[in-house]
């Protein structure tokens, strides 16, 4: 039975820069769920009889909230919905089951690399029907929805077994459980060239890939073991649990720092990566060498001819404002369009619509390309093992190769996380303030040379998207880059991001803290982060 229930609106219900995330008793709230997913379909237009994908990344409250978007999507008049068995499906692939099936589009739990469990975070996400992550129009209507919203409809008792593979009928709306891996997999062996991947498993190249207990397991298992060959222990924490085995699914050197000191070690594998809570995002680590993200995009740039599906070049390259420039200078050598958007995947969706980019990349250890409208971890872990395979060289030789080419963009990320939001703001508040009379001062030896408040303007659409992190450039090309993160769930977090460029490969070995140094003060002088925020130190540095 379908039934309208009367409800009252939540006034916090306003998707960040990845979806809606907040604590698992703040979902808990009678009604808090079913509100923002009334909400979504409200903001829609057109979707009767249409079919939406369902998955998440398997974390705490994944599983009932599935079954609330069912009887919230059957009362609503979808046609159909394909879920991912067990409720799973990784964020890049559902956005490729969005597009392969041509879908309307999708609904994703997932709260990406923050911790997951009973007082730990969950998510909802909208994608639209390209695959890609709803655009700020779409959210905006979902908000503004979410205020006025007065009823959602539902239906009664659903309760569909999502662990069966295979057809069932909710109030005249099909579900079909689908293989999440599958259709990924496919997709994956159409862009590389699998037989080149066996033969450099078999040739004794050994890697390590850590799931770290989440939605990648299954499907590292599936490609990397099975379909490529590596050897049986090469998939670590494949088990998606619903905490994560208590840990920050994020791959980066704090919370995957195990396997770092694993690749590192003389005995470990040759080539370690991670991929976290929802399978978007990665890190890559050679024997000897970490990747920084900002540079994994400027060499999958440099050598994309070298994968199959890349065999005709690429268009262009997009990077998010505060990742490294590395990507522009590969962009400027093959002659190829190079975009600077704002923080948030959801920025790239025209670009790579309108054939404008092939590549993207985010400092956050993103990377991804037209295949989806996504990032995707296993997809950037894959190519570098086609670029490893193709050239027969260490993924050092690879980097160091590159920067002597190129040049070497030092960068670092400083984030300080949980800042009282007062605090945080009155920090970006005076930084504005004072943005006028910083060109032409000199900071610890640096010029300041502009200083802006980055705002973007889509040449797709045309749209305006204002207060998008405050940049300050050095002469020579130093920077340093001042936002406020839009994924946090309590209090705020400040990110303060680096970059010197450095020509010269005599000095490309120097350490990347050590070469940041004169700037990590800079900016503090700047800002005041430490007058404003109390805090010494950063929480995290990447
Ligand atoms: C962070 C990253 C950003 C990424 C987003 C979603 O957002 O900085 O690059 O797109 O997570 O994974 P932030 O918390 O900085 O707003
Ligand atoms: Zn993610």
């Amino acid at each position: 039975m379908i039934r309208t229930v009367a409800t009252k609106p939540f006034d916090d219900q306003k998707p960040g820069t990845s979806g809606l995330r907040k604590k698992v008793p703040v979902f808990q709230q009678p009604h808090y769920v079913e509100n923002f997913v009334q909400s979504i379909f409200d903001a829609l237009d057109g979707f009767k009889g249409k079919t939406l994908v369902l998955g998440g990344d398997g974390r705490f409250y994944n599983r009932e909230v599935i079954q609330t978007v069912l009887a919230i999507a059957a009362a609503n008049g979808f046609g159909k919905v394909m879920v991912g068995q067990g409720g799973i499906l990784s964020t890049p692939a559902a956005s490729n089951v969005i597009r392969k099936y041509k879908a309307f589009g999708g609904i994703i739990l997932s709260a990406s690399h923050n911790p997951g469990g009973p007082h730990e975070d969950f998510g909802i996400k909208y994608n639209a029907e390209n695959g890609g992550p709803a655009p700020e129009k779409i959210t905006d209507a979902i908000f503004a929805k979410s205020k006025a919203i007065k009823e959602f409809r539902i239906a009664d008792g659903v309760e569909v077994d999502i662990d069966k593979l295979g057809t069932v009928k909710v109030e005249g709306m099909s579900v079909e459980v689908i293989d999440p891996v599958k259709d990924y997999a496919e997709l994956m062996e159409s862009l590389f060239d699998f037989d080149a991947l066996r033969a450099l498993f078999k040739s004794g190249f050994r890697m390590a890939f850590d799931s770290m207990h989440a939605v990648t397991g299954p499907y590292g298992k599936e490609i990397l073991e099975n379909r490529l060959g590596a050897p049986k222990g090469t998939c670590r924490n494949y088990h998606p649990l619903p905490d994560f085995g208590g840990h920050h699914p994020d791959p980066n050197l704090v919370h995957a720092k195990k396997l770092y000191d694993d690749v590192m070690s003389a005995a470990g594998p040759d080539f370690g990566a991670a991929s976290d809570g929802d399978g978007d995002r990665n890190m890559i680590v050679g024997k000897g060498m970490f990747v920084t993200p900002s540079d994994s995009l400027a060499v999958i740039a440099a050598n994309a001819k070298l994968a199959p599906g890349y065999a005709k070049g690429i268009s262009g390259v997009a990077r998010s404002m505060p990742t490294s420039a590395a990507a522009d200078r590969v962009a400027e050598k093959l002659g190829i369009g190079c975009y600077e958007t704002p923080t948030g995947w959801k920025f790239f969706g025209n670009l790579l619509d309108a054939g404008k980019v092939t590549l993207c990349g985010e400092e956050s250890f993103g990377t991804g390309s037209s295949h989806v409208r996504e990032k995707d971890g296993l997809w950037a872990v894959l190519f570098w093992l086609a670029i490893v395979a193709a050239r027969g060289e260490s993924v050092k030789d690879i980097v160091t190769k590159h920067w002597a080419a190129y040049g070497r963009n030092y960068y670092s990320r400083y984030d300080y996380e949980e800042v009282e939001s007062e605090k945080a703001s009155a920090l970006m508040k005076d930084l504005g303030a004072k943005l006028g009379s910083l060109p032409g001062t000199k900071v610890r030896g640096l010029t300041v040379e502009k200083a802006d408040d980055f705002s973007y303007h889509d040449p797709v659409d045309g749209s305006v998207s204002e207060h998008q992190g405050i940049r300050v450039m050095f002469a020579g090309g130093s920077r340093v880059v001042f936002r406020l993160s839009g994924t946090g769930t309590s209090g705020a977090t400040l990110r303060v991001y680096m970059e010197r460029y450095e020509a010269d490969p005599a000095k490309h070995g120097i350490d990347t803290q050590e070469a940041l140094a004169d700037l990590i003060a800079a900016a503090d002088d700047i800002a005041g982060i430490h007058s404003h925020t109390g805090r010494p130190k950063p929480s995290v540095i990447t």
